[in-house]
């Protein structure tokens, strides 16, 4: 099971004077139960890219293939439009349900009196019962840490780092496969940052959720995801584990990215001869390093 991109090219405006090539012929494939993270550039791509991933964007070329199925190509044997845009849009509500999406500010979206009636919004759309809904609710609230006595409040009286949560649970509670996260940490204080992503880790590790995580911050990729796919005009540039992507610090540089401040100082005392054979990542890795130099 998994989601492919295959030879995707996206222009914006095509036709008209201000059109723009956002990605080009870009391929890639995301295996069930990864943690992916995706970074790049302002304007790299990224957010063009994932809003392929559950169809909301349709390629101007090239193939979305979700758990083997292409979702824009029309079913075949079928003649009478009706049936046809049916068919299409039964399709199309089974891949947003695998698929969800949390945008990039997310908590602009918030638009519920409650707490509660807007993580239900998605659930209610699926027409499932009351008790059902409720209980899914509580669970994708309990998932992101929310305690119950948020449930009431307005979401628009929470913190950024709530309004977030709240943002989260809502797709959540549509029970995906795969969990995209444009940027869910920006604009967040750093505590605020580690909970989140410490949760959706959880996510991952626990319930075998897929996770898709657009960022822009080094630091964070490398501690949390388990392969980095790096954006850069459009297309793929790096995709290996973070220790590989971070291992071409040129590369990403010419792509307007740096690599985390730990690599970039495990690679200075490299430089001045020091014995630190490989891509340092964090910094329990560097302060093991930095004990071996001392004590030898
Ligand atoms: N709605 C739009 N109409 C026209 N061009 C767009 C639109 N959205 C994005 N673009 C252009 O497409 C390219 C890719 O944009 P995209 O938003 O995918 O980048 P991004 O990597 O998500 O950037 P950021 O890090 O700033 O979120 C950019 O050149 C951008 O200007
Ligand atoms: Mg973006």
């Amino acid at each position: 099971m998994s989601i492919e991109i295959k030879d995707v090219t996206y222009i914006y405006d095509q036709g008209t004077p201000s059109e723009s090539t956002a990605l080009s012929h870009v391929n890639l494939t995301i295996q069930k139960g990864e943690f992916v993270g995706i970074i790049g550039h302002t304007g790299s791509g990224k957010s063009t890219l994932i809003q392929h991933l559950n169809g909301l964007i349709r390629p101007t070329g090239g193939q979305v293939i979700c758990d083997g199925e292409d979702i824009f190509a029309a079913p075949t044997g079928v003649k009478k439009k009706k049936e046809l845009r049916a068919l299409q849009a039964a399709k199309m509500k089974r891949v947003r349900q695998k698929v969800g999406l949390v945008f990039q500010y997310p908590e602009h979206q918030l638009f519920e009196m409650t707490v509660a009636g807007d993580i239900a919004f998605g659930p209610k759309n699926l027409g499932l019962g009351e008790e059902e809904i409720e209980r899914r609710v509580d669970q994708a609230m309990a998932m992101v840490g929310l305690s119950d006595e948020y449930k009431e409040k307005s979401p628009f009286e929470l913190s950024g780092g709530q309004k977030r949560r709240v943002a989260i649970a809502g797709v959540l509670a549509m029970q995906p496969e795969y969990l995209i996260l444009d940027e869910p940490t920006a604009g967040l204080d750093p505590r605020g940052r580690d909970e989140i992503l410490t949760q959706v880790q959880q996510l991952q590790k626990q319930q075998g959720i897929t996770v898709i995580l657009v960022s822009h911050s080094m630091e964070d990729v490398a501690k949390y995801v388990d392969r980095i796919i790096a954006m850069g005009e459009g297309r793929v540039q790096l995709d290996g584990t973070p220790r590989e992507v971070f291992a071409h610090a040129e590369r990403l540089k010419a792509i307007g990215l740096d690599i985390p401040q730990v690599t970039q100082l495990g690679n200075l005392l490299a430089e001045q001869g020091f014995s630190v054979p490989e891509t340092i990542l964090s910094l329990d890795e560097m302060q093991e390093k930095l004990l071996h130099i001392l004590k030898g």
